[in-house]
């Protein structure tokens, strides 16, 4: 009683009331859609793991086959967050379309849990144009299959395109360079001294661990609000831990969900994801984020890197967690504009 009492005074104080109600003006994480089948899926990845997904689709289909997109969550989310929305949106266009937990994440297989492996989150892409390209659900033309990845999942999906040329259209939503924010912080505010530090720390908890210590946790959002507060980390918090966006996958806890391990957590500072994005060139890149988001940098940096076909495109007044389900922000038309047009 006596943390609200002390919240609400400190909220009036600084004119936080409306801000936060409207942080999620329209928001529709866990949108659901008549017109759309659901389907939860697993398959293998190339290292014999496996990945859970969801499979959407129309109920109203005829029996040709359809363009489908892989779509990848924000990092530190699972598919039933953001996700499942932009799969759910495009399948009522027609796509067949699935959600994929990244390994180490939600239902998909890795120890520990909450582990980083960039290259592996990349392959979890691959596997579900595998799965597309070899399922019996509903036909797919192998030739007809694009990538959509949200936050940290848009540098993931950069880092399959490399590699994998059967995704034929990439489209990331408020990217976060992974690479790019481990080493160098938002807007290059972290040092090279503090990122040592990071690095120092994480060879430290292996130590521990190997020892037999405890697992430990870093980054993601805080389980809890406190009175200094960056407004990223309280943009984070209105999705990630209010029922907006919440969401605890089976096996793992509140206070664990968006937190990586630590010692896990630098094999992010060898992570290049737009080295070589010009490769995935002539397959078209769509490019989409917020001109308020806090993440902004990412999006235009892999445009000015990568070949053309390529576009920016600028959301006027979102923020970065906008896009994750605010649904009168989020263009789905446009979405679908670009994946019937790259897909054709
Ligand atoms: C929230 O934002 C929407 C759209 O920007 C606006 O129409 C609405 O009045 C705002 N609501 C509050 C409580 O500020
Ligand atoms: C994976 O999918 C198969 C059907 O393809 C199902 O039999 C199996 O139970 C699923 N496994 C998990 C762990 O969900
Ligand atoms: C659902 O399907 C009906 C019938 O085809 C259509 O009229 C409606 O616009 C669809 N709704 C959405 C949200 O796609
Ligand atoms: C089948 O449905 C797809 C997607 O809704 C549409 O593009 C295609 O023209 C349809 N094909 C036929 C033969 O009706």
């Amino acid at each position: 009683m006596k943390m609200v009492v002390a919240w609400s005074i400190l909220a009036l104080g600084m004119g936080m009331p409306t801000m936060a109600q409207n942080m999620s003006y329209e928001a529709d994480n866990f949108y659901h859609s008549n017109n759309v089948t659901v389907q939860p899926i697993n398959f293998s990845t190339q290292y014999q793991t496996t990945v859970a997904a969801n499979f959407f689709y129309l109920k109203e289909h005829n029996n040709s086959a359809a363009p489908a997109i892989v779509v990848g969550h924000p990092m530190g989310a699972v598919k039933e967050q953001s996700a499942n929305l932009y799969a759910t949106k495009l399948a009522e266009q027609g796509f067949i379309t699935v959600s994929i937990d990244i390994p180490f994440w939600g239902g998909s297989d890795g120890e520990p849990r909450n582990a980083v492996l960039p290259d592996f989150y990349a392959e979890a892409f691959s596997a579900a144009v595998d799965y597309l390209g070899s399922q019996s659900l509903r036909p797919v033309d192998r030739e007809r299959i694009g990538g959509l990845g949200i936050c940290g999942s848009g540098s993931f999906v950069i880092s399959a395109a490399k590699l994998d040329p059967r995704l034929k259209a990439i489209a990331t939503a408020s990217m976060y360079d992974m690479g790019t924010l481990v080493r160098q912080g938002l807007r290059n505010s972290q040092s090279v001294d503090q990122l040592k530090a990071t690095i120092a720390e994480a060879a430290q908890q292996r130590w521990t661990e190997i020892e037999g210590g405890e697992t430990q946790y870093t980054s993601g959002t805080l389980n809890h609000l406190t009175a200094n507060a960056t407004p990223v980390e309280r943009e984070f918090y209105d999705y990630y831990r209010t029922k907006r966006g919440e969401f605890t996958p089976v096996g793992s806890t509140p206070e664990l969900t968006t937190h990586p391990t630590l010692s896990s957590f630098t094999k992010f500072v060898n992570f290049y994801p737009f080295s070589g994005i010009e490769m995935i060139s002539p397959r078209p890149m769509l490019f989409i984020s917020g001109d308020q988001a806090h993440s902004r940098e990412f999006s235009e940096d892999a445009y000015s890197r990568a070949a053309e076909p390529k576009e920016l495109l600028w959301i006027p007044g979102a923020g970065h967690v906008d896009l994750y389900d605010r649904t009168e922000l989020i263009p789905f038309q446009r979405l679908t504009e670009f994946f019937q047009t790259s897909l054709a």
